[in-house]
């Protein structure tokens, strides 16, 4: 049986780099699924990438459980992550509790993961931990506090910074969390953040020295031609293809040599 916290333990100590991806629905899952990736991530960012909204604030905890139970489907052997979304935790604990037992009870994550180091995120992370769920922490640019963060800027950029992110990734550490993502922080934030703590860091802008590195798969995969932040790199330029191949589609139909004889009953 897959188990996230042990694959990332193993990876960890054998100091090997664990990838993680993003995913939000069946057919890319499966093609996953065949990949080497280590891990998927079914994050709210699917709020910008399917939903098109300018922000992750819009998605639902009905919409999260529905995007990660199609990736189950798609990729059964793969561990899954799966993010509690804007205010399914952030007015209790008891509601965050709540929250992250229907997505592991209607899906079948591995773990969820929550954004930020407020007094109540340090709480909920001991308590789901008790309960027996797997914490991912978040910490750095934490796309639920856009509005407070004064936008999608690099964080941790002053000494004072800093030093209280550092603290609180040992704060939520202690509390139990069983990784970090870090985004968008200076390189050596990541490094100094990474070598303090006793649990993998997967990074996203964080620089070359996290446990791991995550990205978001349209932006990996190049189907996003106007979103080009420093940190990204491109390992395939879909959208190119896709557009070739469609207006190939297009014109076939239109000059009737599709379909052919050999695509006809
Ligand atoms: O929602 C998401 O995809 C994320 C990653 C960018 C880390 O949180």
């Amino acid at each position: 049986m897959k188990n996230i916290i042990l694959q990332f333990k193993k990876k960890y100590e054998a100091r090997s780099p664990i990838s993680v991806i993003t995913c939000y629905d069946y057919s890319f899952a499966r093609l996953f699924a065949d990949t080497n990736v280590d891990c998927i991530l079914v994050g709210d960012s699917l709020g910008n990438v399917i939903q098109g909204q300018s922000s992750t604030i819009p998605v639902t905890l009905d919409e999260m459980i529905y995007h990660t139970k199609a990736v189950n489907r798609g990729a059964p052997g793969k561990t899954v992550i799966a993010d509690m979304p804007f205010m399914s935790y952030q007015i209790s604990v008891e509601e965050g509790m709540r929250s992250a037992g229907r997505i592991m009870k209607e899906t079948t994550a591995d773990c969820v993961k929550l954004e930020g180091d407020s007094d109540l995120v340090l709480e909920l992370t001991r308590r789901l931990t008790e309960a027996g769920v797997p914490v991912f922490a978040h910490l750095g640019l934490t796309p639920q506090s856009v509005h407070t963060l004064g936008g999608h800027r690099v964080q941790g950029k002053t000494e004072e910074s800093q030093k209280r992110m550092l603290e609180k990734a040992k704060q939520l550490q202690d509390a139990g969390a069983f990784a970090l993502v870090l985004e968008m922080i200076p390189e050596s934030l990541g490094k100094e953040i990474t070598e303090s703590l006793q649990i993998p860091t997967i990074g996203i802008g964080a620089g070359r020295f996290t446990s791991g590195q995550v990205l978001v798969m349209q932006d990996l995969l190049g189907m996003n031609e106007t979103f080009r932040p420093k940190f990204l790199k491109t390992f395939a330029n879909l959208s190119e293809q896709i557009k070739t191949s469609v207006n190939l589609y297009h014109s076939e139909v239109e000059g009737r040599s599709f379909p052919s004889q050999e695509h006809t009953f």
